[in-house]
Parts: C-alpha cells; sequence; structure tokens
C-alpha cells in the first residue's frame, strides 16, 4: 500500500511568526511531499512495498539504502513534527511531562536552554529531539538529516526540524529566532500522551 501525505492537524495560518502559511505550503505541500512521492518509487514493486514505515526505516537503515532510507526516515520525521507544534495546546507542560523534565533536566527552564542550544549549534541540516531511553529518562538528541531516534531504538517524545527550509522564508538565516518563536506552538500535550 502506498504512503500517502498526512493532513496538518492545525490551521496553517495560526502559527506565525512561529511559521507562516507559505512556510507550511512549501514545508508540508512541497518537502514533505516530495518525501512520501520519492519513497513509493523507490519501494514500488520490491519486498519493502507492503512493509510498515518504521520497519521500513530500520531495515533500509541496516541496509544502507540510503534512497529508500532518507526518504521513509523524512517521511516519519515530518508526520511526527506536526503533531509536536500546534496552536491550541497548553501552554505548559503536564504533569509526567514536568516530572520527566525535572528528573533529567532539574527545571523547564534549563530544560527548554539546552534544547534551544542543541537545535541552534546542530551544525548543517537534522533535527533536534527530545527522547524517552531504555532507563525511561528524557534526553536531548541532535541527529543530521533525516536520522531518527527510531534506529537507535529510542522513542521520540518531541522534534524540531531545523533544515533551513523549515525556516528559511520567514526567518531567513536567523535559526534562533525560529527556535525562539517555536516554544510558543509546542504542543506540550502531545508530549504528555506519550509519556503517560
Ligand atoms: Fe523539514
Amino acid at each position: 500500500m502506498a504512503f500517502t501525505l498526512p493532513d496538518l492537524p492545525f490551521d496553517n495560518t495560526q502559527l506565525a511568526p512561529f511559521c507562516s502559511k507559505e512556510t507550511f505550503e512549501y514545508h508540508h505541500g512541497k518537502h514533505h511531499a516530495g518525501y512520501v512521492n520519492k519513497l513509493n518509487t523507490a519501494v514500488q514493486g520490491s519486498e519493502m512495498e507492503n512493509m510498515n514505515l518504521e520497519e521500513l526505516i530500520k531495515k533500509s537503515y541496516q541496509e544502507k539504502n540510503l534512497g529508500v532510507f532518507n526518504n521513509a526516515a523524512q517521511h516519519f520525521n515530518h508526520s511526527f513534527f506536526w503533531q509536536c507544534i500546534n496552536p491550541s495546546a497548553s501552554k505548559t507542560p503536564g504533569s509526567k511531562t514536568q516530572e520527566l523534565i525535572n528528573q533529567s533536566f532539574q527545571s523547564l527552564d534549563n530544560f527548554k536552554a539546552q534544547f534551544s542550544d542543541t537545535a541552534a549549534k546542530l551544525f548543517g541540516s537534522g533535527w533536534a529531539w527530545v527522547v524517552l531511553n531504555n532507563e525511561q529518562k528524557l534526553e536531548i538528541l541532535a541527529l543530521k538529516d533525516a536520522d531518527t531516534p527510531i534506529i537507535f531504538d529510542k522513542k521520540p517524545i518531541m522534534t524540531l526540524d531545523v533544515w533551513e527550509h523549515a525556516y528559511y522564508i520567514d526567518h531567513r538565516n536567523a535559526r534562533p529566532n525560529y527556535i525562539q518563536e517555536f516554544w510558543q506552538f509546542i504542543n506540550w500535550d502531545n508530549m504528555e500522551k506519550l509519556l503517560s
């Protein structure tokens, strides 16, 4: 069964100045759609055609099949990212999220500072992630290009896309401004759901 582009789970006009409608039209409608189309073309007629997305990501990574891996992982990463931002979400973390943040980062301010710093310093293209590790603790990861926590057996909890295509229309080269605005739209409710 072919992979499909998911709809955005929010009104794309409601996340400025973090991301404008124009950014979403390109980021979701062109970039994410492009990964889905290339993935479908790459697996068509092969044994991978009927695998689910996570199986496909792990198998293509192990086999160093980058033509499949990059598009499959970017489809996963973008689909996940759209769940991590929402203009209607709670403006503070839920109780489980706050408890795990305190455990690993001492305070919400520390957590936000460390995540922002990781996202700002990631060289080139990639993703800043919050993951749950095997000890059930939160960690912040900077992953390059299409790399995704599931290939490292970590559970993704939250992510921010720091590829230039995510912010260049609205913020030009000022990635720190994009990161700063992100905190207004982070979907704390999604994190709480994944951690509960
Ligand atoms: Fe992206």
